[in-house]
């Protein structure tokens, strides 16, 4: 699928302000500095469009991307980033847990995991909370590019390996770089996958 249009359209911290409409989203979220603007970024091959940082906890607010006047990429703030305080860690909870309960555009939720490090206790928890609450995700491995092959397949099948002690059936799961764009034409795909089968059920419900 080629981007041809990826425009912002609005920031907010309240999930009743976003943009009304039908149009289906899919949304970033994982640790802050995990690379979830970055691969907004990537993926529309648009450097500026999200707001990036080498400092965690950049972005703050939900933010709307109109991706060829017909869906949205929505970049959350991080979650697990203790300089912010307990007050400010809360408060981001709070809009991403309400985000991501009450939004019904949202169609699919990539949840970011950095490939370097080892499963870590928030991100399961995270995950865990996401099947109880039977919200539809994927899992988007980060940063590829920093590590050789080698150590990266060996990260991702211990994630994997601890992710089937949880779910019977393993989520989609992407492998990406945004530095040098490894995952994108998956991930496009995949969405465009999505948004095919969406259409088609609108049309039989026409018919
Ligand atoms: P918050 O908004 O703070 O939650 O962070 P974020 O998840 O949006 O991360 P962001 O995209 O701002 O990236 C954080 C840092 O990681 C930046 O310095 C990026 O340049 C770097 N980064 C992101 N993705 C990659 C990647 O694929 N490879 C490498 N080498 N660096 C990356
Ligand atoms: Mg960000």
């Amino acid at each position: 699928m080629d981007i041809t249009t990826a425009e912002f359209v609005i920031s907010n911290t309240d999930v009743k302000k976003c943009p009304t409409g039908t149009f289906p989203e899919y949304a970033f979220i994982g640790r802050s500095n995990v690379g979830k603007s970055s691969l907004i970024n990537m993926l529309t091959g648009r450097k500026g469009l999200a707001m990036t940082s080498a400092t965690p906890g950049k972005t703050m607010l939900i933010n709307h991307f109109l991706i060829n006047k017909s869906w949205y990429l929505v970049d959350l703030p991080g979650y697990g980033y203790a300089k912010r305080g307990q007050k400010g860690q809360e408060q981001i909870q709070r809009i991403i847990e309400t985000y991501i309960l009450q939004r019904e555009q949202l169609t699919n939720l990539f949840v970011l995991i950095d490939s370097r490090h080892e499963p870590q206790n928030n991100d399961m928890s995270f995950i865990e909370w996401l099947g109880e609450n039977g919200v539809p995700f994927s899992i988007i491995f980060t940063k590829a590019d920093k590590l050789n092959t080698g150590k990266l397949n060996a990260n991702i099948q211990l994630y994997l390996k601890r992710l089937k002690e949880q779910w019977e059936e393993l989520p989609p799961y992407f492998i990406t770089s945004s530095e040098n764009k490894t995952g994108k034409e998956h991930i496009l795909k995949y969405i465009e996958s999505i948004n095919t089968e969406l259409n088609s059920g609108k049309t039989n419900q026409i018919n």
